[in-house]
């Protein structure tokens, strides 16, 4: 979720590991093509996240209608002694997507202040995400060093399974398990704790179901950079895939659903159309959408058997005085 980075730099704290590589073009035609054949039309939310898209997400995370990216980081900051209580002496420390700014910064400055040398593995689809914040990271912090994987989770997860030389503090911050279903959390947590050892941890961010008007309005955003995130991906559909979408027939649309736990997001065509993607034409009614994110929101119980189901055990929680986005600490059962 990061826009591409500077040539990478060999650095001597550095290393880079490449799972399996991925034809990520030719993923993206293939999951654009089957995804529009669908009733109704789908695009999986892992698209956004071009160039463009990577920008419009950071710019999200600083809006004050986004409030998950602020909360979470005043809950780490106000928790970290006690998160950090949880966790073994001498951690590496593993992040599911190479992590932005300062969440990570925090968790990794408090560890090696505690720890000396810090072992960190982000793990990324995208090297430029990890070779733009691992040089950063690695010119503030003498004592850190980076193993990152380039690949995507399921093969990440299979090269963690070997033996830790030291315990390992897991972390999936942002809530972006919600854009996950329930059936998908459960399987990725499930495999991860199937490579953990019994000292390792888990650090889970998690946003809550709460009044539909705040969460509507986190997903339609009044200075409209959502709706602008969101139609991003048409027009990388254009760039990539010589589509034919024209933006301005198709509208953001997003909406809470509490009986399904959550925010849906869509791009909803405004007429009648026909739009060209590649050598197929795509055909549109007026009203019809473009299924593009799931975003999960928890009650307490969703969470706790998304956790239990996953063979790992709540630690310790912390959350803000309403109780809208939660830090999770678990452990393997
Ligand atoms: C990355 N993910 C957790 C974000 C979310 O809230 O689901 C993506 C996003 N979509 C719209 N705004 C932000």
């Amino acid at each position: 979720m990061h826009p591409p980075a500077p040539p990478l730099r060999s650095h001597p704290r550095l290393q880079l590991h490449h799972s399996a590589p991925l034809d990520l073009h030719a993923s993206f035609a293939q999951d654009v093509a089957i995804g529009l054949a669908k009733t109704p039309k789908q695009i999986p939310p892992k698209y956004f996240y071009d160039q463009a898209g990577s920008l419009l997400f950071e710019e999200i995370t600083r809006l004050d209608a986004y409030y998950l990216t602020r909360l979470e980081r005043v809950i780490l900051a106000q928790g970290l002694r006690d998160i950090l209580a949880l966790v073994p002496a001498r951690v590496a420390v593993v992040e599911f997507g190479s992590g932005s700014a300062d969440k990570t910064r925090a968790v990794l400055a408090a560890l090696m202040a505690r720890q000396g040398r810090l072992d960190y593995i982000p793990i990324d689809i995208s090297s430029s995400a990890v070779a733009q914040y691992g040089q950063t990271l690695l010119a503030e912090f003498p004592d850190l060093h980076i193993q990152g994987m380039i690949s995507d989770y399921p093969q990440a997860i299979q090269r963690l399974g070997g033996a830790a030389e030291s315990p390992r503090l897991f972390l999936f911050l942002g809530s972006s398990l919600g854009n996950f279903t329930p059936e998908e959390s459960v399987e990725f947590l499930g495999n991860v704790r199937a490579v953990m050892g019994k000292e390792d941890r888990f650090l889970l961010g998690a946003d809550m179901a709460k009044d539909p008007a705040v969460l509507n309005a986190a997903y339609d955003d009044p200075q409209g950079v959502t709706a602008r995130f969101n139609v991003n991906l048409l027009a990388r559909i254009n760039r990539e895939l010589a589509g034919g979408f024209e933006l301005s027939r198709f509208a953001h649309r997003a909406w809470y659903l509490p009986e399904h736990h959550r925010v849906e997001m869509h791009l909803e065509s405004l007429e009648d159309q026909i739009v060209p993607v590649g050598a197929r034409g795509i055909s549109f009614r007026k009203g019809e959408t473009i299924h593009t994110e799931n975003s999960y929101k928890y009650t307490p119980p969703l969470l706790t058997t998304i956790v239990q189901q996953s063979g790992l055990v709540p630690l310790g929680q912390w959350s803000d005085e309403r109780g809208w986005f939660t830090l999770n600490m678990l452990g393997p059962a």
